[in-house]
């Protein structure tokens, strides 16, 4: 008969490869795809453009359903809009980056964003992949495979100053370690591989190893359900 949609979340700090594996492994599979990460960016971009205090999580949280933000789940193309707007560009810059834990940390942002990551995920036809840190955990918790990713600390920043062409790997090792204590220490769903999740340490891996992994554990679901 027909297939039943395949829900596969991918979770993991920030330069395990996340993104790169999640699209690439929804589009040999025919899936949607999904970056939360790119969600968060986009609502801490309209608080940065309404000069909303980043530091006052009551007047982030009064403000948190305001933006409209609509995510694009062709895996071969991405999309994110908020209020009609492209923010593909500037939701990657240094300002957002800087301010996206922060934001992401007001229980409000996280409801809404999850509600918003839920009803996207319900009507994928043939199946999705959400990437993030928290759909194994408490986004989907029923999903069909989750996935852990891990990588070291050097292994990350190197990737990581590898994308942002000429950045000092201190600098980015520093900043980037910063941010994923604030993502793993929040009180709210944060950073955690769930007890269910199959953890993949990418440290070793090529991107292509990492692909083929999860290709591999996503036909195993299907074949077994
Ligand atoms: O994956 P990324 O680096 O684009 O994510 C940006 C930030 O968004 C990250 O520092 C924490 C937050 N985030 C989150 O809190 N929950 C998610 N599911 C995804 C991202």
């Amino acid at each position: 008969g027909a297939a039943q949609p395949v829900i596969v979340a991918i979770d993991g700090p920030s330069g395990t490869g996340k993104s790169s594996t999640s699209k690439a492994v929804a589009a040999q599979l025919g899936l949607s795809y999904l970056d939360t990460g790119a969600q968060y960016r986009a609502i801490t971009w309209w608080m940065v453009t309404n000069h909303i205090d980043i530091d006052d999580a009551s007047a982030i949280a009064a403000v948190a359903g305001k933006p409209e933000i609509v995510s694009g789940t062709d895996p071969r193309d991405p999309t994110i809009t908020v209020d009609g707007v492209d923010v593909a560009g500037p939701i990657r810059g240094q300002d957002v980056t800087s301010k996206v834990s922060a934001v992401s940390a007001v229980p409000e942002v996280r409801s809404r964003i999850t509600e918003l990551q839920r009803s996207i995920a319900g009507s994928a036809v043939t199946g999705i992949v959400v990437e993030g840190r928290d759909i194994g955990t408490t986004v989907l918790p029923d999903a069909d495979l989750k996935i852990f990713l891990t990588a070291s600390a050097e292994a990350r920043a190197a990737r990581r100053s590898g994308e942002l062409k000429g950045a000092d790997l201190n600098t980015t090792r520093e900043a980037l370690i910063k941010r994923d204590a604030a993502d793993a220490g929040r009180k709210t769903s944060p950073l955690a591989k769930a007890g269910d999740a199959v953890e993949v340490d990418t440290t070793e891996l090529t991107l292509q190893q990492v692909i083929e992994c999860v290709v591999t554990l996503v036909e195993e679901k299907r074949a077994g359900k």
